[in-house]
């Protein structure tokens, strides 16, 4: 059947610098045309409203990862042995490679020193008085603990922030930004390529199970490179912007610093709340293997790239009210930050408890959380953060 798109269509840009900057006004408006709504600019489908990004997330027969997450056809060449590209049963077993290892139960052990390295960062930060929020704060575990658990070799991990961003910008539409991350996104194989054929993944680490799984068989090189690249960019930045986001939102909401103060059991609230708001990975998207009726006379054709919006979804007023607000007694347990369905994010036990742990530790050191100079925010096709975050704190 031939569709006509044109009642659907928006000439919107979501990925101009002023929309990456601010994005939720023009969510909104797509918001409100309708369920589903045409982006002209990069044909493409959007899915912004928390009920229809949930019920997409739900059906991945009909909204397929098979040919691809990304906006481009390089990137989804590029990934296509990631956990994140394929649909089940491929995706059934190499997802069971991560789940493995990043279970509630599998990760307790670990707590211990998570919390442990969050409370020695709080003092020190707490004793300095000034410091970055994104540099000197939420750098600190993703790259020192999460690394080590990941087993990347210690003299390896200062590009990781480079790599991911860059390859985050890849996964975007052609645009300057997505030529611009293109030498990342080529570095950061070859880099995961050299790390996995030298043998360097620390015996026992989460990375080293991978390299295991490809000696043994189970799964082809390629696979394992493919879920090595997904460790190093999935679980570095998007952790990153979580963190300074949240010390960015209490800095700007002192009244909610108070109230987490008074309550430290606030804290895992306190990061939902903080990622449903400032949702660290802004889109993936999905390719239809069918029509599919969105409802109000909307039409999706068969074989259309849907953009899935989960920082549109999670600021939807059909579903939370007050939408734009930061309150952490909320705790709105059913965002979308992590996705929803098979491809929810198989790291997001991990992810919060890096944050919790945090979250927890300052707040237990510093009476009061301000800015302290201009927040520079890091522009990315897929992903929401800031560059530098000046904080002070008593
Ligand atoms: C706050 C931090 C994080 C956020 C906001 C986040 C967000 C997401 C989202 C939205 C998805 C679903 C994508 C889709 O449906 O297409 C996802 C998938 C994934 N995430 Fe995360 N993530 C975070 C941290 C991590 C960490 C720490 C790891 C690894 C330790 C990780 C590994 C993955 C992997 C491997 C997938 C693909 C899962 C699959 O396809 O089955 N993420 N993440």
């Amino acid at each position: 059947m031939s569709i006509d798109v044109s009642d659907h269509a928006s000439d919107i840009d979501l990925f101009t610098d002023e929309s990456l900057d601010d994005p939720f006004p023009s969510h909104r408006v797509l918001r409100d045309r309708g369920p589903a709504t045409y982006l002209s600019g990069h044909d493409l489908w959007y899915l912004g409203r928390y009920a229809e990004v949930r019920a997409a997330l739900s059906d991945w027969e009909t909204f397929s990862s098979a040919k691809g997450t990304g906006l481009n056809d390089v990137i989804n060449e590029a990934w296509s042995s990631t956990v994140i590209m394929v649909d089940p049963p491929v995706h059934t077993k190499l997802r069971k490679l991560f789940t493995d290892r990043l279970g509630r139960r599998q990760l307790k052990p670990i707590s211990e020193t998570i919390d442990q390295r969050a409370k020695q960062l709080a003092e020190k930060l707490v004793q300095q008085g000034e410091f970055d929020g994104v540099r000197d704060m939420a750098h600190d575990l993703p790259a020192n603990v999460i690394m080590d658990l990941v087993g990347w070799p210690e003299s390896e991990r200062s590009n990781l922030m480079e790599y991911a961003s860059g390859s985050f910008d890849c996964v975007g539409p052609e645009n300057q930004r997505m030529t611009d991350g293109m030498p990342k996104l080529a570095e950061s194989i070859e880099y995961v390529t050299d790390i996995y054929d030298s043998g360097r993944l620390t015996p026992g680490s989460f990375g080293y199970t991978i390299a295991e799984a490809a000696a043994i068989g189970e799964i082809t090189k390629d696979d394992a490179i493919g879920l090595l690249l997904s460790y190093a960019v999935a679980a570095f930045d998007t952790t990153i912007n979580a963190m300074s986001s949240g010390m960015w939102l209490f800095a700007q909401n002192p009244e909610q610093w108070q109230i987490f103060r008074r309550d430290p059991a606030l804290a895992a609230a306190a990061f939902n709340e903080t990622v449903r708001l400032e949702c660290p990975l802004q889109f993936f998207s999905r390719m239809t293997t069918r029509d599919v009726d969105m409802g109000d006379g909307v039409m999706i054709p068969a074989g259309a790239r849907v953009l899935i919006s989960f920082g549109g979804a999670n600021r939807d007023g059909r579903h939370y009210e007050d939408p734009d607000e930061f309150r952490i007694e909320r705790n709105p347990v059913d965002h979308l930050a992590f996705g929803s369905g098979v491809h929810a994010c198989v790291g997001q036990n991990l992810a919060r408890m890096e944050g919790i742990a945090v979250f927890r530790a300052m707040a237990s050191r510093a009476k009061t959380v301000e800015l302290n100079g201009p927040v520079v925010r890091a522009l990315n096709n897929m992903t929401r953060g800031l560059e530098s975050l000046p904080l002070r704190v008593s």
